[in-house]
């Protein structure tokens, strides 16, 4: 089958939604997603939208607690392009039907680790999933967007993909090629601008605070295209995800426990009761992430336990209640009462502050093609993601590469290239699926084990080499087998891996979340993006 739209859109979170409301004022927009529309990182996050709301606050604040979360890492014309327009997209939100919570009639700011400020826009605990809401609500029944489920895009169409005729000079997007598991059937999609707003890569660990969907398909996407990709090695662990004794039967998602709650008081604790934090930082359970995961992960080594405490009963039921009411009822189902009980938690893989590179606007280094979310590097997050900002990076990108579409004449003219359908010749259903779970196990293990929260050369080499083998085998057997969705996913989550271990072992330093014990100091010079580019594009 063969479709044609104006703009196509590849995923269903903040970014691809919020962008794809703005775009359809004056184009055909199809998205397509993977699962369920509303199946997205955004979905699962918690905390909320970082943004200066409050007289006490101000934007150089803002801008200086996202300089120094990133650890010299950030572009500043990004950091300070998020910040400045926070809250008069907040507005937009609040008009599209978004409920945040709010006191005595204001909204309600909360608090996370690496914020000097209150300034965190939330829907209670829960606040992904009502911003997700209401886009949805706003997109059902529009007149000039399609959604389709359960397509996972397979690459972009692009030169490469048009016989007789690879590229010169620079290439071009024309739409991507798209696997629809319902009718088991591959779709041609032809479009004159393709935006990749996919969303993350925790899958690739076992533990992740990340829905199954969270395979770093955009990612893998443009890198096998030709897209720079950019500071892949900084993932960022949650310092606090649920430690339940088991890995969860959905893909290793672990429950997240807000960061909110730290900023409302909790505290972490060794198992024996002890308050630690403060002999790592003097912001105590409240520094940023990547010092906090990694004072878990040393704690947790020194004492041989599997997890720390996190302890909020000194907020009391009723405020745990009303604040928290989602976790509270999560942490219930298992027998903990957060009003009596510490919760046991552990660091889960959360956010990949890497990705396609893109400009202020969105745009990739390929024409036609632009990147939005997680799956974009857009200088914003440096080495370390300040809590909240990526919903608002997602918001303030949407918003920016909207008003570029929108612009008279912006939009790419009409190729009449002649693109050719896939061709599935020469494949084969798979007999061995096996293969399947197994290299995904494989993946999983040898991140988690090699390429976690401290790493060192001797690991990075051990993962890269079994990566590898690992990428290749799929590679060959992807060639020869009938595609589905889950092979698609194995193919990424090795590919994704594979860029995660190269750039860290580019980076000869430590800086944000990139922590070696290799090169365990922080080279005050060194201040470059790492960049890997496929040099192979066929
Ligand atoms: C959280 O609620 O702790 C997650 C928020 C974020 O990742 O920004």
């Amino acid at each position: 089958m063969r479709l044609e739209t104006d703009i196509l859109v590849i995923g269903s979170g903040i970014a691809g939604l919020s962008f794809a409301l703005k775009a359809a004022k004056k184009h055909k927009v199809l998205i397509v997603t993977k699962k369920e529309q509303a199946e997205s990182n955004t979905n699962y996050a918690q905390g909320g939208v970082a943004t200066v709301t409050s007289p006490d606050d101000s934007y150089e604040l803002h801008i200086k607690d996202t300089l120094e979360c990133g650890a010299g890492l950030c572009h500043t014309d990004a950091v300070e392009q998020i910040v400045k327009n926070g809250p008069h997209l907040i507005n937009e939100l609040i008009e599209l039907g978004v409920n945040f919570s709010r006191e005595q009639g204001k909204l309600d700011l909360g608090r996370e680790g690496g914020h000097s400020r209150q300034r965190i826009v939330h829907a209670k605990d829960l606040t992904g999933k009502e911003i997700e809401r209401a886009l949805l609500h706003n997109i059902t029944n529009h007149k000039n967007i399609t959604v389709l489920e359960h397509h996972t895009a397979i690459d972009l169409i692009t030169e490469h993909n048009i016989k007789k005729r690879k590229p010169t000079g620079s290439i071009n997007c024309y739409g991507a090629y798209a696997y629809d598991e319902i009718n088991d059937d591959i779709i041609t999609i032809l479009s004159e601008l393709t935006v990749i707003c996919t969303g993350g890569i925790g899958q690739v660990y076992l533990h992740t605070t990340n829905p199954a969907i969270a395979t770093g398909d955009g990612i893998a996407i443009g890198y096998r295209s030709g897209c720079k990709i950019g500071n892949m090695e900084f993932v960022q662990f949650h310092p606090t995800s649920l430690y339940e004794n088991k890995i969860n039967p959905t893909d290793g998602q672990s429950f997240l426990i807000s960061e909110a709650l730290r900023g409302a008081g909790a505290i972490l604790k060794t198992k024996n009761g002890e308050e630690f934090m403060f002999k790592y930082d003097s912001r105590g359970s409240l520094a940023p992430r990547d010092i906090v995961a990694r004072a878990i992960d040393s704690e947790m080594k020194k004492h041989g336990d599997d997890f720390v405490y996190l302890d909020i009963t000194k907020l009391g039921e009723e405020k745990i209640k009303n604040k928290f009411p989602y976790i509270y009822k999560k942490c219930l189902s298992i027998g903990i009462n957060m009003a009596k009980d510490m919760i046991p938690v552990v660091p889960a893989a959360h956010y990949i502050c890497g990705g396609i590179v893109s400009d202020l606007d969105g745009r990739t280094s390929m024409n036609r093609l632009f990147v939005l979310g997680e799956a974009s590097m857009t200088g914003v997050h440096g080495a370390n993601r300040l809590a909240s900002n990526s919903l608002l990076e997602a918001l303030v990108y949407a918003d920016k590469a909207a008003k570029i579409c929108c612009v008279d004449n912006a939009k790419p003219k009409k190729s009449n290239i002649k693109i050719p359908d896939w061709d599935s010749s020469g494949t084969e259903n798979a007999e061995e699926w096996v293969l399947i779970s197994q290299n995904k196990n494989e993946i999983k293990q040898i991140m988690a084990n090699y390429v976690g929260i401290v790493r060192s050369n001797l690991r990075l080499h051990r993962a890269l080499r079994r990566i590898t083998l690992i990428k290749d085998e799929i590679e060959s057997f992807y060639k020869k087998t009938r595609i589905n969705r889950e092979l698609l996913e194995l193919r990424n989550m090795a590919l994704i891996s594979y860029l995660i271990i190269r750039s860290a072992l580019m980076r000869k330093e430590s800086r944000g979340l990139h922590y070696s014990t290799d090169y365990p100091e922080t080279k005050r010079s060194y201040l470059k993006d790492t960049i890997i580019t496929n040099k192979t594009v066929k």
